[in-house]
């Protein structure tokens, strides 16, 4: 399948990226804690050195719990704090503002070294599409946030939200753009949803997503739909058809149907908490 991301707003992206990231201390990455690694571009590296780091493994409620810890001391080991997240519910937000502090204690030692007090650590929100950036955004500043307008040395028009007294949040997050080279990378995004379903064969991607599952979580398909798992994926999505009772006209089964109402399970986390990628 080709998935497409146009070099026009990929060059538009990286430009605001570039622009903002001048004026912040700490840059806070979402991925999707399904696909650490599918949700990542890891040229934020490079356009982020020298700021502090902090990954948020965000729908932490639809991965698997043990994954979400291995890939958190996998970030860790590479120098980044993290923060396990369910951001639609809140889950976890109330460890997002202590860790961002301690992320930023050298900056804040560094300050207080030099007799500058109250300058705030400014932070912006940075992943690509559909990792839940709006959502934290919003968990995160609540109700009681309030917008601090323009500030002299700051890019006309940018606005900051004040989280407390020590952090403040640009409200509009950074937009990276997903890494295709790789078509696995494609797929993964896909399969959770981050990319419109239009442009997609269902088919072709419900027949991978069986092969990922029976290979990652053996037995799990088998619980769910009641079918013999195996290595011919086919056949895996022949009998969810008849099972779920997939037929259209003519008493055919419908493997559109059955790849539509698959997928839709795996995304709402009805066939369980699960991982598809390994540190
Ligand atoms: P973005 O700014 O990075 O593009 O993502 P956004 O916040 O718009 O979130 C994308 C989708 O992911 C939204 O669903 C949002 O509700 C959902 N989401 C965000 N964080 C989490 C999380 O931690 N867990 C779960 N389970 N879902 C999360 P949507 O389909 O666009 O809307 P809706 O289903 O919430 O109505």
């Amino acid at each position: 399948m080709n998935y497409q991301w146009y070099p026009g707003h990929m060059t538009k992206a990286k430009r605001m990226m570039q622009e903002n990231i001048k004026l912040i201390d700490l840059i806070i990455e979402v991925v999707d804690a399904r696909i650490p690694l599918s949700s990542r571009n890891p040229d934020i590296d490079e356009l982020g050195k020298n700021k502090a780091r902090l990954i948020l493994l965000n729908k932490a409620d639809l991965a698997d719990e043990r994954e979400n810890e291995k890939w958190a001391a996998y970030f860790q080991e590479k120098g980044y704090y993290t923060v396990k997240l369910n951001a639609k519910s809140g889950a976890g937000i109330k460890n997002v503002l202590p860790v961002v502090m301690e992320a930023c204690k050298e900056k804040l030692e560094r300050d207080r070294k030099r007799g500058i007090k109250n300058r705030p650590i400014r932070a912006m929100v940075v992943g690509i599409p559909n990792v839940g950036k709006s959502t934290f955004i919003n968990a995160f500043a609540g109700k009681a946030c309030t917008k601090t307008g323009n500030k002299p040395g700051v890019t006309k028009g940018k606005q900051w939200i004040r989280i407390n007294k020590n952090v403040e949040l640009l409200d509009t997050p950074g937009i990276l753009w997903p890494k295709f080279e790789d078509q696995s990378v494609g797929a993964k995004l896909a399969m959770v949803g981050s990319i419109k379903d239009e442009i997609l064969n269902l088919e072709e991607l419900s027949l991978e997503l069986l092969g990922c599952l029976h290979e990652f979580y053996a037995g799990i398909l088998e619980k769910r739909y009641e079918i013999t798992e195996s290595e011919d994926r086919v056949s895996m999505l022949t009998q969810i058809a008849e099972n779920r009772k997939c037929i259209q006209k003519g008493n055919e089964l419908d493997y559109g149907k059955a790849a539509n109402l698959f997928l839709e399970e795996f995304r709402n986390g009805k066939i369980g908490r699960i991982t598809l990628e390994r540190p």
